[in-house]
């Protein structure tokens, strides 16, 4: 049992973290309404709840992000269920000290731009993990001298925050500065050896000043439990920063549980006790090894405990299915090694108030069951051209495990943005212009499994957010 929660949730105002929620909103509409019409094959949800992670956190003034792998970007269920779930991404290794400066001064970020490219292009979220950690770390940085040390430290900090300055919302700054076990003793890592105590601080007054919209996190593991020496002692750092004005924001709970670390029954005092110093809380690689009911209770627990702290914002899960987790063998993650809901997620839907999403559904989008002989679509979008004023996007339209003779999806463009163009569809609009429902120019037939596309330009008008998609409905 996890303990009681003594505050409730503060509402929050949605923001760009609100895009699921609108969009699941926007599903919700378009799918009741095409019912009326008689064009829908499947529905799912109620009126009220949202029916993905991202829109049912978004309507508790949460985000809910995952952890990708830049590898796995070219496959669709991957990214399809990335695209409709979360609206927060980390980079599980991309933004690692090794990925990026592999050997000194020679920085690398194409692998970590394109999960920024991405997430941009998606209107989610970034995190960004992790600046300073003793572990993949490139073995030039553990052979330098102090002064070297300092200098080299710094400089990555800069060059990497300056590479994302405006798009990461929260940075781990320092990781895993602290040892396991009763000790409560700073991590003897190549940073504690040559610079001591101090480097911590010094990490996060170099991350202030290199994007000081950032929120400055520090993230550990086995930090949970309230009694344990470990958690103290983050404890006591995070209290003497606040007291000494080192800038810090925030404290990651990285959340690796398994039947020898289990979720502690004390887990919402932890977070509270944090929260109560002054800093946001944030859970950041949750993942739960089990199955069934049990690993679905935990998934709760945790969900409830976040939401039961007002300065915990938001919840990130370590990967998007079991198939590809750090350790997959545990089974850890809310989906199946097919993209299948598991029980896990249902209890993360139960403890937002969402709705379950209609089942154990693989990569569709939105609200359309897929499989059997059901029509079904899924859409994904990607910005293809930007210049000064305007931006050109490309919808793919996805026939599900059947083949279709029709579809429709909208296109929700933000205010003061507008679409002046559009190619290879029939648009019509609401009332208020901002949203489009696109349906085939002439025959909507596709094969199972195949797609089209359809493109449009949007005037920018200053805001360079994202169009959001409602869900693809078939007939
Ligand atoms: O990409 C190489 C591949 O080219 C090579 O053939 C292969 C052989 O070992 O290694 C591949 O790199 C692996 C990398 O994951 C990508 O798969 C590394 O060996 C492996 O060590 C690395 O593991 C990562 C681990 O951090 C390293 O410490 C995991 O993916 C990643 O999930 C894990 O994440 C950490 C967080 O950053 C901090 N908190 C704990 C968490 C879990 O350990």
């Amino acid at each position: 049992m996890i303990d009681t929660p003594r505050t409730s949730p503060e509402p929050r105002t949605p923001g760009r973290r609100g895009r699921s929620a609108l969009r699941n909103a926007l599903v919700v509409g378009a799918t009741l309404a095409l019912a009326a019409a008689g064009t829908v094959t499947a529905l799912t949800g109620t009126a009220s709840a949202a029916s993905t992670l991202a829109g049912a956190a978004a309507e508790q003034g949460r985000y809910f992000g995952t952890a990708i792998a830049a590898g796995r970007m070219g496959e669709s269920d991957y990214m399809s269920v990335l695209n409709r779930e979360f609206d927060s991404i980390t980079a599980e290794n991309a933004m690692k000290w090794d990925a990026l400066q592999p050997s000194r001064n020679s920085f690398n970020f194409s692998t970590a731009d394109r999960i920024a490219n991405h997430a941009r292009s998606q209107g989610m979220k970034l995190r960004g993990h992790t600046l300073v950690w003793h572990s993949q770390l490139p073995s030039w940085v553990t052979s330098l001298s102090t002064n070297d040390l300092r200098s080299t430290m710094n400089n990555h900090i800069n060059r990497v925050m300056g590479q994302y300055k405006g798009q990461v919302h929260s940075w781990d700054v320092v990781n895993e500065a602290f040892e396991d076990g009763s000790s409560g003793a700073r991590r003897n890592s190549v940073f504690q050896q040559r610079l001591g105590n101090g480097f911590i601080e010094e990490a996060f007054r170099t991350a202030r000043a290199a994007d000081p919209d950032a929120k400055l996190c520090y993230n550990d593991y086995n930090t949970d439990n309230w009694n344990h020496a470990k958690t103290q002692a983050v404890y006591n750092m995070v209290r003497d920063f606040k007291a000494r004005g080192v800038p810090i924001d925030c404290v990651g709970f990285q959340a690796h549980f398994n039947s020898g670390n289990p979720v502690p029954s004390n887990y919402h005092t932890t977070l509270q006790n944090f929260a109560d110093l002054g800093v946001d809380v944030q859970i950041t690689e949750l993942d739960i090894a089990g199955s069934g009911s049990s690993q679905a209770e935990q998934f709760k627990g945790v969900t409830q405990a976040c939401l039961a702290v007002s300065r915990c914002t938001g919840i990130t899960v370590w990967g998007v299915t079991d198939k590809y987790s750090w350790r997959s063998s545990d089974t850890p993650l809310l989906f199946d090694g097919n993209y299948n809901k598991k029980p896990a997620y249902q209890g993360v839907m139960e403890a937002l108030g969402g709705s379950d999403g209609g089942g154990t559904t693989g990569g569709t989008d939105g609200g359309t069951t897929g499989g059997g002989d059901t029509a079904s679509c899924t859409v994904t979008y990607e910005q293809t051209e930007r210049w000064g004023d305007r931006f050109n996007g490309r919808v793919t339209v996805r026939a599900g495990s059947a083949p279709i003779t029709n579809w429709s999806t909208t296109v929700t463009v933000t205010s003061p943005q507008k679409i002046s163009a559009t190619w290879n569809g029939t648009p019509s609009w609401d009332s208020s212009g901002n949203v489009m429902t696109m349906r085939p120019s002439g025959n909507g037939t596709l094969a199972a499994g195949s797609s089209t596309s359809f493109g449009f330009t949007v005037m920018a008008n200053g805001n360079w957010n994202a169009p959001r998609l409602g869900s693809c409905t078939a007939s």
